[in-house]
């Protein structure tokens, strides 16, 4: 756990961050692209920030992937690339560079490190965890296998290296129909949510059997709450992720990953869209899709806010938080992990 007094007096040692509205205005091209949603004077705070870690990135030789959950500051002021977690997973495949700064939740830190182990990967908090992948262990995959002798354990990206070790092959909210469609098994395991997999299952021609895991934050979205939303609205889109219950996937105009979300956004341009996801995926498109009015309610990912510009800066600055993977332990899960690389790039997803 970063301690955030040292974090402020380490960073006011070596960097100007006072807040700098000359500065800001200098920044104006990177404003551009979230000035309807970050004010002037919350800009003037976060540029000295930008500025200090896109240098930093250069004498680092650094990337930042950011994941379509991060605030905007972060989504369009210092990432290199932005996407879902497939595309993120991809990216860390390909990307050249000698540092990973992951800005998105722990688990996605160790999937980059086990597809690029010689690489160093920095979490700017590694408290940034997720209800999905502290719900199962592999002892809990052991489990489900034995209940199941001979089907196929399909898990979900959002799981820790040890559970990815002990599966056969991953998926991502944006390919889990077509992983699970494409095992030879009449029964498949999904792991750990039940709720992707329930509405994997609605879509897929395989018996899927799942662990009981959950997203704390799509989990509390209900279809009363849609439908009551849609009668006070009916011009309303309803745009829910894969991970909320399938009731209220049932009662949404399209499910998808988090960038199928904003592809469809911006393939169908609704007047009104309400985002049945994490509050920062409307901010992030909010300037390039100023046609369309995004409606609340969002709920808020606790795990995914922790990630902020001044902790981004200090690990880069300290190259603090290195993830850290067992080589035997990565071994196995890159074999889970690539397998889902290697077929979605099959299937053209
Ligand atoms: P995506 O793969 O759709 O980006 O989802 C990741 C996630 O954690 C959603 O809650
Ligand atoms: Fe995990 Fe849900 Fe947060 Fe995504 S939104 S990181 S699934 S807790």
């Amino acid at each position: 756990m970063l301690d955030l007094t040292n974090v402020r007096s380490t960073l006011a040692e070596h960097y100007d961050l006072a807040p700098n509205p000359d500065l800001a205005a200098s920044m104006q091209d990177i404003y551009a692209k979230m000035d309807r949603v970050i004010s002037p004077a919350d800009w003037a705070i976060y540029a000295p920030y930008v500025k200090a870690i896109n240098e930093l990135k250069k004498t680092r030789n650094a990337v930042i992937l950011g994941h379509n959950y991060m605030t905007p500051e972060i989504f369009h002021g210092v990432s290199d690339f932005v996407g879902d977690s497939l595309q993120l997973a991809m990216k860390a495949t390909d990307v050249d560079a000698d540092v990973i700064v992951q800005a998105g939740v722990h688990f996605m830190a160790e999937t980059s490190k086990i597809l690029s182990p010689e690489k160093t990967v920095l979490m700017p908090d590694m408290g940034a965890g997720c209800s999905l992948a502290e719900s199962i262990t592999a002892e809990g995959v052991e489990e489900m296998r034995a209940k199941y002798p001979g089907a196929p354990v399909v898990s979900y990206v959002n799981t820790t290296a040890e559970v990815k070790a002990a599966s056969d092959i991953c998926c991502t909210s944006s390919n889990a129909v077509q992983i699970v469609d494409a095992m030879e098994s009449d029964t498949v395991i999904m792991t750990p949510d039940q709720f992707l997999a329930q509405n994997v299952a609605n879509l897929s021609k395989k018996k899927v059997v799942f662990w009981p895991g959950s997203c704390i934050v799509h989990e509390l979205y209900t279809a009363d709450d849609l439908r009551a939303y849609r009668e006070l609205d009916p011009e309303v889109k309803i745009i829910a992720h894969p991970e909320c219950t399938p009731d209220v996937v049932a009662e949404s105009d399209f499910t998808g990953s988090t960038s199928g979300i904003i592809k469809w956004v911006h393939d169908n341009k609704p007047a009104k869209a309400m985002l049945v996801t994490e509050c920062s995926m409307a901010s992030n498109i909010a300037d390039e899709l100023p046609e369309v009015e995004f409606a609340k309610p969002c709920n808020m990912c606790p795990y995914m806010k922790k990630i902020s510009l001044e902790k981004i800066l200090y690990v880069l600055h300290t190259m603090e938080n290195q993830v850290e993977v067992d080589p035997d332990m990565a071994t196995k899960a890159r074999q889970s992990v690539q397998a889902m690389i290697d077929l979605s790039k099959k299937l053209g997803l």
